[in-house]
């Protein structure tokens, strides 16, 4: 087999064979096949596309370039979720300990922010002590005495991935729908959970910029989940705007825990509620959804979500006792005042979360270091009525705030008379 015959293949938009996709996959991994030739594979693909079952030779070539966890030893069904990545992101923050409150057992694996977007583990380490490198065996115990463990990516999972991912960043082939979806499925398939929650983001602070698009990724992974006898659901959610009413490290964790009490924001509360119900019933725990948000309604009420919340970060090497009202303390603090009243109408979630990189929340660069005070609060969210005068958003942060950055945010949003209709959750898809 030769790799040259493959790339050609694919440019003519021919079907390749399962040989084929492990061959490539097997060669670029081990170096023998070198970054040009793997340029214009991926190039043909994101040209010609995939059909399912290619994507599925792919995602588990992909998935089987390195370890693959084996669970099971536990006898449980292991649960997972993943976001694609938005702005005011926390819902793996406040889930998890809600479904392992209910006796589901999470073991995930996380990314951290680059860009725009926030990571779960970059929010995860503004706790002071919480440790998210934890060595196999120790992520193994912990899952099993706690139903709960969320840890960073293992340096040995889907090599493949890493190797691609950082080779489409600079050709131009992220934005493909095969390689997206094979991407997110390997790493998540090779964590060896069973039933899995995608929640993909859609509006102008995601990948996927549309429905559409959306929906189209949403199917494909539930496709490859079957293939590969994994539960899959998708719910697609919206990123138009930002998620809840924080965007940062301290001050998202806060919303989490607040919401885990309770008090949550509107919109971030219906994700929790509808993403948790999803997962029960996925993993039979529950026979629908109104017996789902009943169940999860309970431990937050009951304080069962909290104390497992408690348990989880001392697991991990946190104490809860940080929590004390200094413990988000940030040194500069600017108010944003509204110019006219209205209905106020966020236009664009890209904006808030680059605003709050600048102010020090996010990387500009992977080795940049995370300020985890800095952030910005909506004092007024979507839709909510704004008086002229009033405080409309605070920005946060460890370093002198620029004022120009006002303006970014005033460019994004804007008052309307009347109120939206505005959705948390656009789709869902078994
Ligand atoms: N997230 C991933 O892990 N991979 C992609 O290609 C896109 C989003």
């Amino acid at each position: 087999m030769r790799i040259n015959d493959i790339i050609v293949k694919k440019a003519e938009k021919q079907v390749l064979t399962n040989d084929e996709i492990e061959f490539f996959i097997k060669g670029y991994t081990s170096g023998e096949i070198p970054d040009y030739q793997a340029s214009a594979l991926l190039m043909a693909i994101k040209l010609n596309g995939m059909n399912d079952e290619e994507t599925a030779y792919l995602t588990k070539a992909m998935m089987y370039s390195g370890k693959v966890l084996d669970w099971s030893w536990i006898n449980r069904t292991i649960v997972d979720k993943h976001s694609t990545g938005g702005v005011g992101d926390k819902v793996s923050i406040a889930l998890c300990p809600i479904l392992a409150a209910l006796g589901l057992t999470v073991a995930k694996m996380s990314g951290r922010g680059l860009g725009h977007t926030g990571g779960t583990l970059d929010k995860l380490e503004s706790l002071e002590g919480f440790n998210i490198s934890l060595s196999e065996e120790k992520f193994y115990e912990t899952v099993k005495k706690h139903d709960i463990a969320i840890v960073g990516q293992n340096e040995s999972l889907v090599p493949a991935d890493k190797k691609i991912y950082a080779l489409r960043d600079v050709t131009g082939t992220v934005n493909s729908i095969p390689l997206i979806a094979s991407s997110i499925m390997s790493k998540k398939l090779a964590t060896g959970s069973n039933c899995i929650l995608l929640d993909v983001k859609c509006g102008n602070g995601a990948f996927m910029k549309n429905l559409d698009e959306a929906k189209r990724l949403g199917t494909l992974m539930i496709a490859i989940g079957k293939r590969l006898n994994r539960k899959i659901a998708v719910e697609i959610t919206n990123m138009s705007q930002p998620l809840g009413k924080t965007i940062g490290n301290k001050i998202e964790v806060l919303e989490a825990i607040e919401t885990i009490k309770g008090n949550g924001p509107k919109d971030f509360s219906e994700i929790i509620y509808s993403s948790g119900a999803t997962l029960l019933q996925l993993a039979g725990k529950a026979k629908n959804e109104k017996e789902a948000i009943l169940m999860i309604d309970e431990v937050i009420k009951n304080g069962k979500a909290y104390d497992k919340f408690v348990e989880w970060i001392n697991a991990q090497g946190a104490s809860e006792k940080q929590l004390t009202s200094s413990w988000f303390n940030p040194k500069y603090k600017h108010e944003i005042i509204a110019t006219e009243s209205g209905f106020l109408k966020i236009n664009s979630a890209i904006d808030f979360g680059i605003v709050a990189m600048k102010l020090g929340a996010g990387r500009v660069k992977k080795e940049d270091k995370i300020d985890f005070e800095a952030g910005i609060y909506l004092n007024k969210s979507t839709n909510e009525f704004v008086k002229k005068g009033e405080v409309l958003f605070t920005l946060y942060s460890s370093k002198k705030i620029d004022k120009n950055l006002e303006q970014d945010l005033l460019k994004a949003i804007e008052f309307s008379k009347t109120p939206l209709s505005i959705k948390p959750v656009l789709a869902k898809l078994i």
